[in-house]
């Protein structure tokens, strides 16, 4: 297996993805971005620092100038423009200029605030991502999308800003929670029904090892979900066409994880939603209505949810917080559908009715009654 994937620009080479076991190999792709009289500045959350902190420096120290470890407490709730503030004021005070660079250590939180301040300081540093959660390694670190909430909007200011370098260790993923896992996988299979439905098969095939958290069947997963997300953000890097494919299952999954005020994690949210889609796409006749049962089945499959019974929601406020989201283009809601088990499309003549209908199934429980 090649642990090395390119991703380009106008067909140029912008950066690579490099995956490994360990972080025994860090030091070695850091140097060859010329850094050897340069800044390193760690920036990790509270929970990731203690536990790959002082590797990671390690491996950093014989190969630049001076390496800082730049630390904010774990949590969405910190991923905003007061942590962005203080890691400013760190910055200017440990004298960072252009030349120097930060380095992301942590899940999807720590890598789009860090790489939002690279994409600011001073008018735009380089940035690496070490992502440590397996929503990180196969979604969030890859594709230069960067930002921080503003009050309780998410993502609502951020850059376009290229990482230099995404290394992933697969091991880091021994140490994530069950829950956290299961949020990496919503995103994955996601990436399979609109893209590959082999890739879907395979993942349903393998999901006892992969709930067991084998290592060499999660590094085949996280590199076919990479080649996936790198292929489409190639194909769009900046979100003018082909890229909404990614928001498959995540109009009605925000709309979901703002009502339960982020009590349920992303991926979790992004289950239902795509549930919830899979539905619409069989009642527009594109997919059997069984094979909508089945991919809700795979997502309970990896420990998601799949039914948004007794979560105290109803289908109107659903419908309303879907209509205040960001997905909406000119007044038009923007919602990605199946033609098909592998293929996906963007769909803008979504009905109220139909989305009534699906969030009613969603309600129905586990086997959609
Ligand atoms: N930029 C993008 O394209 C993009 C895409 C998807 C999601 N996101 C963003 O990513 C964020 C979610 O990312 P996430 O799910 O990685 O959440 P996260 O960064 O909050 O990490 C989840 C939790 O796991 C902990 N953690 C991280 N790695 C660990 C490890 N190896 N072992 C033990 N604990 C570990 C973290 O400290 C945190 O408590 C959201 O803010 C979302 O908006 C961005
Ligand atoms: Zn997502």
């Amino acid at each position: 297996m090649n642990n090395r994937m390119t991703v380009h620009r106008d067909g140029k080479a912008i950066y690579d993805i490099v995956m490994e076991g360990s972080y025994d190999r860090l030091g070695r792709e850091v140097a060859a971005l010329s850094v050897e009289n340069r800044k390193l500045c760690i920036v990790s959350d509270s929970h990731v620092a203690p536990l790959y902190g002082e590797e990671v420096m390690a491996q950093l120290k014989p190969v630049c100038s001076h390496v800082d470890l730049f630390v904010f407490p774990a949590g969405e709730e910190h991923k905003n423009l007061d942590t962005v503030r203080q890691l400013y004021e760190f910055l200017i005070q440990n004298h960072y200029d252009r030349g120097d660079m930060l380095v992301a250590l942590g899940g999807g939180v720590v890598g789009d605030l860090c790489g939002f301040t690279a994409a600011t300081y001073l008018r735009g540093i380089r940035f690496i991502q070490i992502p440590t959660t397996l929503l990180s390694q196969v979604d969030s670190s890859i594709g230069g999308k960067t930002g921080v909430d503003f009050d309780a909007y998410k993502n609502m200011v951020g850059a376009f800003h290229m990482p230099s370098l995404v290394y992933i260790s697969v091991s880091s993923l021994l140490t994530l929670s069950d829950e956290q896992f299961a949020c990496g996988m919503g995103e994955i299979i996601k990436h399979g029904l609109i893209k590959d439905a082999g890739y879907y098969q395979w993942l349903l095939e393998h999901a006892d090892a992969i709930r067991k958290r084998n290592l060499t069947v999660c590094a085949e997963m996280i590199q076919v979900s990479n080649r996936i997300k790198r292929n489409v953000v190639e194909a769009d890097p900046t979100e003018q066409g082909e890229r909404a494919l990614l928001n498959f299952g995540h109009t009605l999954g925000h709309a979901i994880e703002k009502l339960m005020d982020f009590q349920l994690l992303h991926g979790q949210c992004v289950a239902l939603g795509c549930a919830a889609a899979a539905y619409l796409s069989a009642m527009r006749g594109f997919i059997p209505m069984e094979e909508a049962e089945r991919i809700k089945e795979a997502f309970g499959a990896f420990k998601l949810p799949v039914s948004i019974k007794g979560m105290n929601l109803s289908i109107p406020e659903i419908l309303a917080a879907t209509k205040s989201d960001k997905k909406m283009d000119s007044g038009v809601i923007k919602f990605i559908l199946l033609r098909t088990v592998g293929e996906a499309y963007i769909d803008r003549t979504v009905t109220e009715q139909e989305m009534t209908e699906s969030l009613a199934w969603l309600l129905g429980g586990q086997d959609g009654q």
